[in-house]
C-alpha cells in the first residue's frame, strides 16, 4: 500500500447532475491538488457554478463521488462543507442588506465571550483584521445596503476567509473589483496557496486565469474537456477549448458619428450635495463610452440623469428640446433606458420567470382589460432567448436558477423591450463569457443601426477601445476630457482616468 500522502486534496469522480431530468453536468472528474490554484472556465451555463455548489454542499450530485484527503465523503449540506474546511465565495452575493458588515461576516459563526454571550467586540476586531488583510478600508459597522458592489464582494471574501479554509472556492470574484483590488486579492490568494490552501477560481477573464492559476479545467456543455497546465496554454487556446471552435475577439467596425445629430445633451448636471457639474452630449446612432476607474462617478452621473438618485441644477435636452425629468418613470417615458451594473440589487426579480422579467418595465403593453396577455409575453421572451442565445433548462423556471451570464442577458433584454431611444449600459458584459460578449457587442451595433443611441460605461479597457466612437473619461466625479478616433487608446484613457502625466485638452 502506498503510505505517501497523495498530492491530491480533493477529487471529483464521475460527477453528474440533473435538474428535472435535464443533465447539466456529465460525468466530470477533476483532481484538486494541495496548495494549487485551479482555474475553472467555460461558457455561460457550462456548469461551473453547479459543480462548485456540489463541492460546497449546496447541491447533491445525481451520481458520482467526492473524495476528500483520500476518503470518500458525503457533503449533504453547507455546514458539513464548512466543517471540512470548504468555503465558497458565491457568484451571487449572499449578504443580508439590513445587517452590518461585521454581522454579515460572522453570520452563522458568531463569536462568544467567556460566558457564552455574543461578543460584538471580538467579532468587530476580527472582521477588521480580515478586511485589512484584503487592504480594504471598510467600516465594519456600515450597513451592507449602503455598500457598493465592490465592497460587498470584499465582505463575501472576508466571510469565506474567516473559517480556516483548506479549499477556497471563488466563483467570479473579480467581476466588480478595480485593478488595484484584483491585485490585492491575487496577493491574498498567493499567500493562501503558500500556506497550502487549495483554491478553485472561476473567471471569464482568461488573462486573470493565465496570470494567477497553476492549472485550468475547461468545461463545455457540462463535460470536462481537459485540464491544462497554465504555462503551456495561451488565452486563445483556452477560448478555443471552451467554445469548441476557433475564436477571435473581433469588434464590428467602428461607427461614424454624425456630430450634427444630437439626441441628448446634458449641461452642468450636478449630483445633489456635490459641487462638480458635468456636461456631455450624445449623437444619434453612436456608441459613446464612459471610461474611468471604478468609483470615478460614472454610475452616479447616470443614476442622477435617470433620477434614480437626486441631482440638482443642470439642464437636459432631448433631441434639442429641454426636458425636466422628475422620476425614473419619466426618464423611461422620455425613451431613456439604464441598465444598472448591479444586476442583482437593482435589476432582475429572481423569483420571476424569464418572460415576467423581460416584460416587467414595458408591462403596460401586455395588459388588456386588466389581464396580462401571457401568450404575448411568452412569445416575446422566446424571441429574446433566440436573439441573445439565452440558455436555460426550462423557460418556466425562476431566474434565480439561471446561470449568472444568462441572468445578465435576460436583464439586457428587459431594457431593450422598453423600446428606448437612448440606452445606457453600465458594465454590460460583467460575468459574460468571451463568446457571448461578442454577441452583445454585435447587438449594441445592431441597436445603433436601428437609430438607437447607446452609452457604454465600462471598466474594461478593451471594451471601450473596441466599441466606442467617442469616449468621455471621468475621475473623482468629473469628466476630464473626451477622446475621439485614434485618440481612443489605453494611454490617453489612463492619463485622463488617473490624472498622471498631465491631461489632454480637447473640445467638448
Ligand atoms: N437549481 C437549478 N434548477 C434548474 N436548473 C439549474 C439550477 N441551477 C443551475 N441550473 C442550470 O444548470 C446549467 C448550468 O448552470 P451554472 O450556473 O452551473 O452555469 P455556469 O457555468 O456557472 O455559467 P455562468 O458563467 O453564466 O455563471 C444552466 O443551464 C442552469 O440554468
Ligand atoms: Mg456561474
Amino acid at each position: 500500500m502506498n503510505t505517501q500522502r497523495s498530492d491530491v486534496l480533493f477529487a471529483i469522480r464521475n460527477v453528474s447532475k440533473e435538474f428535472s431530468k435535464v443533465r447539466v453536468l456529465n460525468s466530470v472528474s477533476i483532481n484538486l491538488r494541495r496548495g494549487e490554484i485551479l482555474g475553472l472556465i467555460g461558457e455561460n451555463g457550462a456548469g461551473k457554478s453547479t459543480l462548485m455548489k456540489i463541492i460546497s454542499g449546496i447541491y447533491q450530485p445525481t451520481s458520482g463521488t467526492l473524495v476528500y484527503d483520500g476518503k470518500e465523503v458525503d457533503i449533504p449540506d453547507y455546514i458539513t462543507a464548512k466543517s471540512l474546511g470548504i468555503s465558497i465565495v458565491p457568484q451571487e452575493f449572499n449578504l443580508i442588506n439590513t445587517l452590518k458588515v461585521y454581522e454579515n461576516i460572522f453570520l452563522g459563526n458568531e463569536m462568544r465571550g467567556p460566558h457564552g454571550l455574543l461578543s460584538k467586540k471580538m467579532m468587530r476586531d476580527e472582521a477588521r483584521r480580515q478586511l485589512s488583510r484584503l487592504r480594504t478600508k471598510l467600516d465594519v459597522d456600515a450597513l451592507v445596503s449602503d455598500l457598493s458592489v465592490a465592497q460587498k464582494q470584499m465582505v463575501e471574501i472576508s466571510k469565506a476567509l474567516l473559517l480556516n479554509a483548506r479549499i477556497l472556492i471563488m466563483d467570479e470574484p473579480t467581476t466588480t473589483l478595480t485593478g488595484y483590488e484584483v491585485s490585492v486579492l491575487f496577493n491574498v490568494m498567493k499567500e493562501l496557496r503558500r500556506q497550502g490552501v487549495s483554491i478553485l477560481f472561476i473567471s471569464h477573464k482568461l488573462k486573470e486565469v493565465k496570470s494567477i492559476c497553476d492549472r485550468v479545467a475547461i468545461l463545455r456543455d457540462g463535460e470536462l474537456i481537459s485540464v491544462e497546465i497554465v504555462d503551456l496554454i495561451d488565452e486563445a487556446e483556452m477560448a478555443r477549448k471552451m467554445i469548441g471552435r476557433d475564436f477571435t475577439q473581433v469588434f464590428p467596425p467602428k461607427r461614424d458619428t454624425d456630430e450634427t445629430d444630437e439626441v441628448l445633451r446634458v449641461d452642468h448636471l450636478k449630483l445633489a450635495g456635490l459641487s462638480t457639474a458635468n456636461s456631455f452630449r450624445l449623437n444619434r446612432g453612436e456608441i459613446l463610452g464612459f471610461a474611468g476607474l471604478v468609483g470615478s462617478g460614472r454610475t452616479e452621473l447616470f443614476e442622477a440623469l435617470m433620477r434614480l438618485r437626486p441631482g440638482d441644477s443642470g439642464e437636459i435636452y432631448i433631441k434639442g428640446k429641454k426636458v425636466v425629468i422628475r422620476s425614473p418613470q419619466e426618464a423611461v417615458n422620455y425613451k431613456l433606458g439604464y441598465i444598472s451594473e448591479d444586476r442583482q440589487g437593482k435589476g432582475i426579480v429572481s423569483d420571476f420567470t424569464i418572460s415576467q422579467n423581460i416584460t416587467l418595465i414595458a408591462l403596460a403593453r401586455y395588459v388588456s382589460h386588466l389581464l396580462i396577455n401571457k401568450r404575448a409575453e411568452i412569445e416575446k421572451s422566446e424571441e429574446y432567448v433566440k436573439a441573445f442565445n439565452i440558455i436555460a433548462a426550462s423557460p418556466k423556471m425562476a431566474l434565480r436558477f439561471f446561470s449568472g451570464g444568462n441572468q445578465q442577458k435576460v436583464y439586457l433584454a428587459r431594457w431593450v423591450e422598453t423600446e428606448p431611444e437612448i440606452l445606457i449600459f453600465d458594465e454590460p458584459t460583467r460575468g459574460i463569457d468571451v463568446n457571448a460578449k461578442k454577441e452583445i457587442y454585435e447587438f449594441i451595433h445592431h441597436l445603433c443601426d436601428n437609430g438607437i443611441s447607446c452609452i457604454v460605461i465600462s471598466s474594461e479597457m478593451e471594451e471601450i477601445i473596441g466599441l466606442c466612437s467617442r469616449v468621455y473619461v471621468m475621475r473623482e466625479g468629473k469628466i476630464q476630457g473626451v477622446l475621439k478616433g485614434k485618440q481612443i487608446d489605453e494611454e490617453h484613457i489612463m492619463f485622463l482616468a488617473t490624472g498622471i502625466k498631465g491631461r489632454i485638452e480637447d473640445e467638448q
